[in-house]
């Protein structure tokens, strides 16, 4: 191959990537690339990533357990802090069991490999996650994509397809649209249809709800509405690692069959320690949680004075740009403003939907929020003006 053109081809349209580095620890604002700036551009939704009581948990575990496991869960990889994680997991989210990944990603391509073979139908969002996507196609099962949060159109696709077995697949906060799935209508139609119901609450845990246990809560949902609320310890909790919980059957399921959990060396003890502080967190200080909140109506309502339409229920927060040239200017643009937020761009997003996400946390001021908006409307205004040689 020759990945030279392959590269030219990429800048060409606009759709090369690079790295920025961060010389500094992440909070609300951070060095990146030897500037300082407010970060809008990350999933510490809570601000916890520099907490000092999640830090010394990780430090006192890496202490006693050291800082590898060696092997899988299944082999010699399991240590009292992935059972300590699971079953504070399990607790917080109110169901029987929980089964802790390695990362989000191996976590769906996971369960959804494990629930579904060549005999079932899959029934997926058309803006889920690309580990949704990649489960499906791992699973082998006939994947049928439904409009976007459109119920309807569900339905109407499996009444078309009639499937013996399957499953409904969603995230609970869509993750470059930030909009909230419609659940109970989901729950309604996976039971009326004996179709297992999963959903993906990466950007839903320690965000929505009023506690912050995530979709489930935010409509009053009991844990038997799904059959597997899936998450990450990623964002909202500040470490790495991916998670079900669902039933104990289900959890002891997957633990024999994804291939996902079983053939990979399981997370570190002071990564999954972390992870627990995270969780710990949550429960015990509902007040940031709140924060967030607050912070995401106060953003909404500067972002729809400026003129930008903003639907303010979630921190994912896109504003459209369009043109992925466009959406890099614009991002240039925030990022000598003293903001950071990157372009985001094809495959992430359609051709033509290229976007700058902002990701709100509980850490920013209104301040900060305030010279985020005015930033916005300055960079999108600065494009606009620019947009004739793009
Ligand atoms: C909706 C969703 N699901 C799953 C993942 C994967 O999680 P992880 O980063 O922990 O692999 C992500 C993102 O990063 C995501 O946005």
């Amino acid at each position: 191959m020759d990945f030279a053109a392959r590269l030219s081809e990429l800048k060409k349209a606009h759709l090369h990537r690079s790295v920025y580095t961060f010389c500094s620890p992440q909070g609300r604002e951070a060095e990146v690339n030897g500037k300082r700036v407010l970060v809008f551009s990350s999933n510490n939704y809570l601000g916890l990533a520099q907490d000092p009581v999640i830090k010394q948990k990780a430090t006192a575990a890496l202490e006693r357990f050291g800082v590898g496991t060696g092997s899988s869960r299944l082999v010699a990889g399991n240590m009292t802090p992935h059972m300590e994680l699971e079953a504070l997991l399990a607790s917080f989210k109110g169901t029987e069991a929980a089964l802790v990944f390695t990362s989000g990603y191996t976590a769906n391509v996971g369960v959804i490999s494990a629930l579904c073979d060549r005999d079932s139908v899959i029934f997926s969002d058309a803006l889920n996650h690309a580990s949704i996507i990649d489960g499906c196609r791992l699973s082998k099962a006939k994947t049928v994509v439904y409009a976007h949060n459109d119920p309807d159109d569900l339905l109407q696709k499996i009444r078309e397809t009639c499937p013996g077995k399957g499953l409904i697949v969603t995230d609970g906060v869509f993750s470059m649209d930030g909009d909230i799935a419609h659940l109970p209508e989901l729950a309604r139609i996976s039971r009326e249809h004996k179709l297992l119901l999963m959903v993906d609450d990466a950007h839903a845990t320690g965000v929505l709800g009023e506690t912050g246990r995530g979709t489930l809560e935010h409509f009053g949902l009991g844990p038997d509405a799904v059959d597997v609320v899936m998450g990450t310890l990623s964002k909202a909790i500040p470490s790495e690692g991916g998670f079900i919980c669902g039933s104990r059957n289900l959890c002891e399921y997957v633990r024999n069959t994804a291939r996902a959990f079983i053939y990979t060396t399981s997370p570190s003890p002071a990564t999954v320690a972390a992870a627990a502080g995270g969780i710990e967190h949550i429960r015990d200080h509902p007040e940031t949680v709140r924060r967030l909140q607050d912070n995401v109506r106060h953003f909404a309502s500067r972002l729809r004075a400026s003129g930008l339409p903003c639907a303010g229920e979630t921190p994912i927060v896109p504003v459209v740009v369009g043109g992925e040239a466009l959406a890099l200017r614009a991002s240039e643009e925030l990022f000598n403003l003293g903001i950071f937020v990157p372009a985001i761009r094809y495959p992430t997003v359609a051709k033509g939907q290229a976007r700058l996400r902002f990701a709100l946390s509980a850490a920013h001021t209104h301040d900060d929020l305030d010279y985020a908006a005015a930033c916005a409307l300055a960079a999108i205004q600065s494009v606009d003006f620019f947009s004739p040689s793009c």
